[in-house]
């Protein structure tokens, strides 16, 4: 796939199909993520990659955990307030996608049971796990997994696959060491649920939108 087609074509996908991902397609997608830049190329990533009967008992772990409102406590803490701009794109996104997935506002069920479904990761084959080293929770690090993330959903594309960035995966993230039988050094940036796009799938025709370029960028000199 074109490379400009692929950055503005690649969207969060939250149906799949239960079509398998196998371990070569996988593997394929990181070898060329991990040519992704990092601060002095010191690469702090490393990933695991998670399907079939563990991912299973994996997402009903966390799946019953959130049912039970445990409260999260995720290796990568989430900002707890946006200025009044970036809030209002928050709402708006969320808004977009419940109006296609047909639940409104006040039905509050059908939202926990979005969230439930989330945290499942939407029904995904696989999950491709990115992790970093404890003592790594500064700036640059986060950086250089961002990058990487990306990569890997537009070389997902690349192979047709969709994907979806998932903070929820993360949120237990002691769960997830547990399951994946990980050391207490490996930290959990985000989860990616992986998967062949369900394309009729009501979750998956919602297009998230986007700034003019022209109200972020300042130029000077050209
Ligand atoms: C760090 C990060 C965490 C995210 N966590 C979630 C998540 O938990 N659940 C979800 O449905 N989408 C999640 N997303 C996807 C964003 O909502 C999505 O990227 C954004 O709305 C833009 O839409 P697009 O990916 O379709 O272009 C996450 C994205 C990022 C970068």
């Amino acid at each position: 796939m074109e490379l400009m087609t692929g950055l503005t074509q690649r969207k969060s996908i939250r149906a799949f199909k239960p079509e398998p991902v196998t371990r070569e397609v996988a593997a394929s997608i990181l070898e060329a993520a991990r040519w992704s830049p990092s601060w002095g190329n010191t690469q702090p990533w490393e990933f695991v990659v998670v399907g079939g009967e563990p991912l299973k008992r994996l997402t009903e772990a966390m799946a019953a955990r959130f049912n039970e409102r445990v409260p999260p406590n995720p290796d990568v803490p989430m900002p707890e307030t946006f200025p009044d701009d970036y809030r209002a794109r928050y709402m708006d996104c969320a808004a977009g996608l419940f109006s296609c997935l047909g639940i409104k506002r006040e039905e509050k069920d059908r939202r926990f049971a979005h969230m439930l479904h989330m945290t499942r990761a939407y029904g995904a084959p696989a999950i491709i796990y990115v992790t970093f080293k404890t003592g790594l929770m500064v700036p640059y690090t986060m950086f250089d997994l961002g990058a990487i993330t990306h990569a890997i959903c537009l070389a997902a594309l690349a192979h047709g696959l969709g994907s979806c960035i998932e903070a929820q995966l993360a949120l237990y993230p002691d769960l997830v060491r547990q399951y994946l039988n990980l050391p207490d050094i490996c930290k959990i940036a985000v989860g990616i649920a992986l998967g062949y796009a369900d394309e009729g799938a009501p979750a998956n025709t919602f297009r998230s939108s986007r700034e003019p370029v022209e109200k972020l960028v300042k130029w000077l000199g050209l």
